[in-house]
């Protein structure tokens, strides 16, 4: 089993006053892909803001390769932000940009060393990398939805993450689409050797790409499930086990 790349140690998740998720604890491990699931509003998205640097939490510890990313200095967490790519919610790329000027937007703030051509060069590979090749010079409004989603993941990668967190990538995409967005992210955990956490309420989703899932509950405030898609199918708490069977039905009937 390979080495954890972040660690969730007794994590409160929250606002302020608001505990929105309490006593999380789990490992994300190099090059696997790691699934967050729950019920809207459970807190799947604030998880991910602590995880990446863009709240604290309110109590418990993250290590990102062995060292507590929140104990370190501001500057020293920004750089360390270089190490992540994150696909946002609700994160449009910029509008008045070309796929190519918004996937330079984090090589000129990162790889201020690199010459605009060669950051053009880097931007093209990352588009050919989600199947976008040729299209530099396009506008995010002259792109179908599934496309944007593709561009949005190649400027997640500019940085070639250690790990990259996508925020419910397939929300509005149609099944096909959705599919070739899987396997997109299996292609690139197994070129990049990145570790993937991806939040997602799609069930078919979750048997093709899942090494390991998590479970948030909306009611208790906390996980209620860690473990891969087959171990929580047959051992899960019963709710967990209901929901998955209805995916593993769907699956199956996919396989050839
Ligand atoms: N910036 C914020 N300040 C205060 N409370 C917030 C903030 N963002 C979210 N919340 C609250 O935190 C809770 C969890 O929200 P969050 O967006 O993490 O849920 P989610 O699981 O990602 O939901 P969804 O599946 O709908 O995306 C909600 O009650 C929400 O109102
Ligand atoms: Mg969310």
């Amino acid at each position: 089993m390979s080495e954890a790349v972040l660690t969730v140690e007794k994590l409160s998740a929250g606002y302020g006053s608001l505990v929105v998720q309490r006593d999380l604890n789990f490992s994300v491990r190099r090059g696997e892909v790691f699934v967050v699931m729950g019920g809207s509003g459970c807190g799947k998205s604030t998880l991910l803001r602590h995880l990446i640097g863009l709240q604290a939490p309110l109590a418990g510890r993250v290590l990102f390769n062995g060292e507590d990313f929140w104990a370190r200095s501001e500057d020293s967490r920004t750089a360390l932000q270089q190490h992540f790519g994150v696909l946002y919610q609700n994160g449009a790329l910029w509008g008045a940009m070309t796929l190519r000027e918004n996937i330079c937007l984090p090589l000129a703030a990162y790889r201020r060393h690199l010459s605009s051509a060669e950051q053009h060069e880097l931007a093209a590979l990352k588009l050919a990398l989600v199947g976008l090749a040729g299209c530099d010079e396009l506008y995010p409004a002259q792109l179908s939805g599934g496309m944007r989603k593709r561009a949005a993941l190649a400027r997640a990668l500019a940085l070639d993450p250690q790990v990259l967190f996508l925020d419910e990538p397939s929300a509005g995409l149609d099944p096909l689409s959705s599919l070739a967005l899987d396997e997109l992210i299996l292609q690139l955990r197994d070129s990049l050797g990145s570790s993937i956490v991806l939040v997602t309420h799609e069930l078919p989703s979750i048997f093709a790409v899942a090494d390991t899932c998590l479970f948030l509950d909306s009611q208790s405030h906390t996980q209620i499930a860690l473990g891969s898609p087959r171990e929580l199918l047959e051992h899960g708490p019963q709710p967990v086990q209901r929901f998955l069977r209805r995916g593993e039905a769907a699956h199956s009937e996919e396989a050839p």
